[in-house]
């Protein structure tokens, strides 16, 4: 008999007399990156193995013997003592050739009803349940910091913009609880692909199911699964779960890219709104001035990639006829990739929101200029004087043209100004024209006076637990 291992993956080349040439083990092997499945590998076979025995497929002495290698492959994975093999593929056969060499011949009826395609697909789902669950804690905590920096500055005043030019101003608060509702659809994405996705492909077998009195509700449950999948064939050539999982981090990333662009203008000397400690700046090594946010604008950056891996993996599996496609393989390294960029953009946010402090003099200064309360003056004229909309939109246009002639605001302007354009005009108006009673004057629903404000972060934290208790 041939030495098995020369023949590469010599758990499963029965039928090759020969070795795998260099470039085509090197094309096959996935353990460089699958090996972080190796976790819940091992959970997939625990309760393969137990239900094997259970069905009395396996006797209880193999079914131990099978558990107790198990354990000692998860430690030494662990302890970084496992040694991989490229020649063994994958994260699968490099377990289950360890056991074999830890418990001898009962390693075998491991794959009992069993093939590596609903052994993939279960890691795999596994892996990436966790992603979803470590990505809802990391957005909860994203929210819990937005909600309180808004309830902080519930009656900070900034400029609120269209076409980035200031157009009427706003509570600071309210513009961080924008963010808040962004990353609140977030958490109902991920959440309800998770709900969608937590179904077992175990059981499956190579596709069509198995001819063993398997049960495959007790594996379902041993792995926290609602149930199993109810068709073999889609059961293993599901990516889907995948690719919710990156729509949701694509979309999370776009919204954490335009906080990341907001935080970059911000802290630009032109704006001057925000200051960011030592901690979460970096400096330039000629511009001893500067003072660059960096973690910002690589949040920025890095939602490419995520994007990236979006689109990878709907190409991947855009044209795979039913069952398995080793195409499949390359399902793992981008949602790997895509988890790993979401996690570290997601705490490099919480860390520059905790950090970050509003300058609310420079705010209100901005907030101030380019007649941002011009809207609050052609309401007060239809309000008070019953104008139709268009036609005070018309009027405070002239008295815009005015104070920009007299190099003044709104409130710069006399009531004798005023009335060379509209001798109706009184001096009530001057009420409305400062900023703060602006802000303070918009309570509409959603609307942005600090009042809202602070009745909406209030709302946010109570959601917010509700979130945790699930
Ligand atoms: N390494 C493979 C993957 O990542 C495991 C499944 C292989 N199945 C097969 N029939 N070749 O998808």
């Amino acid at each position: 008999m041939q030495d098995e291992t020369n023949k590469g993956g010599g758990l499963i080349r029965g039928r090759f007399d020969e070795g795998l040439d260099d470039v085509m083990a090197k094309i096959n092997a996935s353990i460089g990156f699958d090996r972080r499945m190796a976790s819940q590998d091992i959970d997939g076979s625990v309760a393969h193995v137990t239900m094997l025995n259970a069905q009395k497929i396996i006797s209880v002495e193999d079914a131990d013997a099978i558990k107790a290698g198990l354990t000692t492959i998860r430690e030494e994975i662990a302890s970084g003592r496992f040694t991989y093999s490229v020649e063994l593929e994958d994260i699968h056969m490099n377990v289950e050739a360890r056991l074999g060499e830890l418990i001898g011949a009962a390693a075998g009826r491991l794959h009992t009803a069993r093939s590596r395609n609903d052994q993939v697909a279960t890691s795999f789902r596994l892996w990436v349940r966790d992603a979803h669950d470590r990505a809802l804690e990391l957005v909860r905590t994203l929210i819990e910091v937005l909600v309180e920096q808004a309830a902080q500055n519930a009656g900070t005043i900034m400029p609120g913009y269209t076409h980035l030019q200031s157009a009427q101003p706003v509570s600071f608060g309210h513009h961080l609880m924008a963010y808040v509702e962004m990353f609140g659809r977030d958490h109902g994405r991920l959440s309800d692909a998770r709900t969608r996705m937590n179904e077992s492909p175990l059981g499956a077998a190579a596709l069509a199911g198995t001819s063993f009195p398997i049960d495959r509700d007790l594996t379902a449950d041993l792995l926290d699964f609602a149930r199993p999948m109810r068709n073999s064939l889609d059961a293993v050539s599901d990516r889907d779960f995948a690719i919710e999982y990156l729509s949701a981090a694509a979309l999370c990333m776009t919204h954490l890219s335009r906080l990341a662009e907001e935080i970059v203008l911000w802290m630009s000397p032109q704006f001057g709104f925000i200051t960011m400690s030592d901690r979460w700046t970096t400096g330039s090594s000629i511009m001893p001035q500067k003072r660059n946010p960096d973690a910002a604008e690589l949040v920025r950056g890095k939602t490419g990639r995520v994007h990236g891996s979006l689109t990878g993996l709907l190409g991947v599996m855009k044209a795979l006829p039913l069952t398995f496609s080793k195409d499949m393989q390359e399902d793992k390294e981008q949602t790997f990739d895509a988890a790993d960029t979401l996690e570290l953009c997601l705490k490099a946010m919480i860390g520059m929101l905790r950090d970050l402090r509003p300058k609310p003099e420079a705010m209100l200064a901005a907030a101030g200029s380019a007649h941002s309360t011009a809207t609050d003056l052609a309401d007060w004229l239809v309000r008070e004087l019953g104008l139709p909309f268009r036609e005070a939109h018309h009027i405070t246009g002239r008295l815009v043209r005015l104070a920009d002639e007299h190099g003044s605001d709104l409130a710069g302007l006399s009531l004798q100004d005023m009335h060379s354009v509209d001798a109706r005009i009184t001096d009530a108006v001057f009420t409305v024209l400062g900023v703060e009673d602006s802000v303070v004057s918009r309570r509409s629903y959603g609307g942005t006076s600090p009042e809202c404000v602070a009745r909406e972060a209030e709302q946010w934290r109570a959601r917010i637990e509700e979130f945790r208790a699930g």
